[in-house]
């Protein structure tokens, strides 16, 4: 079952929206259960991150892991919000049933991508950035956690 925090940041989500002129923006799906996750990232000149929104067509757990990254990213710097993996975004949230782990690989993804948008548009070589996969997979998160 879900833990009380996941249920409350569905109920609740945190930093749900956009911003129109967002420094990256990142787009990712997961082709299986159809979900898809939209980040906007809005970065200072020094690459703080000042502002994260999300918009989530998907489930429950997609709501609350994407609501939940946008906290977690938010004052950190590029290099920073780069190594958040999805571990950490389920841990934050008590943890998530073993079915909906994918869920948080999303979110993952979805602040990868943004960042390399960002990185891509200012012509930046940040360190670790990889691109973007088109379709997150559930056959990812062990080859993870291996
Ligand atoms: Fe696929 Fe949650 S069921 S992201």
């Amino acid at each position: 079952m879900y833990s009380q925090k996941v249920m409350d940041y569905f109920m609740n989500p945190r930093n749900m929206g956009e911003i129109e002129d967002a420094s990256g923006v990142g787009t990712v799906g997961n082709a299986k259960c159809g979900d898809i996750m939209r980040m906007f990232l809005k970065i200072d000149e020094n690459g703080i991150i000042q502002d994260v929104k999300f918009k989530t067509f998907g489930c429950g757990a997609a709501i609350a892991t994407s609501s939940m990254a946008t906290e977690l990213v938010i004052g950190k710097t590029v290099e920073e919000a780069l190594k958040i993996t999805n571990k950490a975004v389920a841990e934050a949230l008590d943890g998530l049933p073993a079915n909906k782990v994918h869920c948080s690989l999303l979110a993952e993804e979805a602040i990868n991508a943004a960042l390399w948008d960002y990185a891509k548009k200012n012509n930046l070589d940040i360190k670790g950035l990889k691109p973007p996969k088109e379709d997150i997979h559930e056959d990812e998160i062990d080859e993870e956690e291996e």
